[in-house]
């Protein structure tokens, strides 16, 4: 299955799709951890994007299609994927297109305020890419990841000018998207506000119910 991940920053698309490969088998991709893996290993691309992420601006359409579809052909990714944080505007959705064939968008809705308070308490394992948060999922030991012992740190995006530029960015070029996957037939709209084990059951709830359908 090929699944898209949708929703404004903070609104817990990484979160789910971690736990979504342990129930679906397939590769959690998202483009702001490659860029971030890019940015920590110094290559052309991480020196190119660096600053951009840093600011919460988007990367270049070009530039995170060209990404993207090297990720899509490796060979984990043939079974199906869920893709977080892409595509975020209608040129992406585009080009997606033209490469792959998408089953399924879940948008997961959040409110502004929300998202705020959820990524100002945000911590992230450098090593790893493990979500934490201080007020409601911290590792065990602080600053030490729980699953592989790696660093445990504030993304420099998570800084309150980033997170307004951010949510502003999404309102304007990424949800267009949701009206966009909604006129194409693909798009689910989940509340993604309460406990993370109750939005999860939302998720698999849908899944259930397109599945009776399918039968
Ligand atoms: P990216 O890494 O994709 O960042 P984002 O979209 O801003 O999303 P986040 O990762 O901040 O949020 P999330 O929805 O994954 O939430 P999370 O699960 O962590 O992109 C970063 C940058 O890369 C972009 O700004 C851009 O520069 C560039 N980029 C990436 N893709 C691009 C593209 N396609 N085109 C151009 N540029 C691109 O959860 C957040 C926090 O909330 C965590 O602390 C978590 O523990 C907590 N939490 C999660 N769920 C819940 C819940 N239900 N209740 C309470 N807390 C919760
Ligand atoms: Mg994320």
């Amino acid at each position: 299955m090929n699944l898209i991940f949708l929703g404004a920053p903070g609104a817990g698309k990484g979160t789910m799709a971690d736990m979504a490969v342990q129930k679906l088998g397939i590769p959690h991709i998202s483009t702001g951890d490659l860029f971030r893996e890019a940015i920590k290993n110094e290559t052309v691309l991480g020196k190119k994007v660096k600053d951009i992420l840093a600011s919460g601006a988007l990367v270049p359409d070009d530039v995170t299609v060209a990404m993207v579809e090297e990720r899509l052909a490796k060979p984990d990714a043939a079974k199906g994927w869920i893709l977080d944080g892409f595509p975020r505007t209608t040129p992406q959705a585009e080009a997606l297109s033209r490469i792959a064939k998408v089953d399924l968008v879940v948008e997961f809705g959040v409110r502004d305020e929300v998202v705020v308070g959820r990524l100002s308490t945000r911590r992230v394992c450098k090593a790893c890419g493990k979500i934490y948060n201080v007020k409601t999922l911290p590792p065990k030991v602080e600053g030490v990841c729980d699953a592989c012992g790696g660093e445990v740190y504030t993304r420099p995006d998570d800084r309150e000018e980033a997170i307004r530029t951010r949510l502003s960015t999404y309102h304007a070029q990424t949800a267009p998207l949701i009206a966009w996957y909604g006129g194409k037939g693909l798009l689910a709209s989940l509340e993604g506000e309460g406990d993370p084990k109750d939005v999860f059951a939302r998720f698999e709830a849908l899944l259930a119910a397109r599945d009776a359908k399918a039968r």
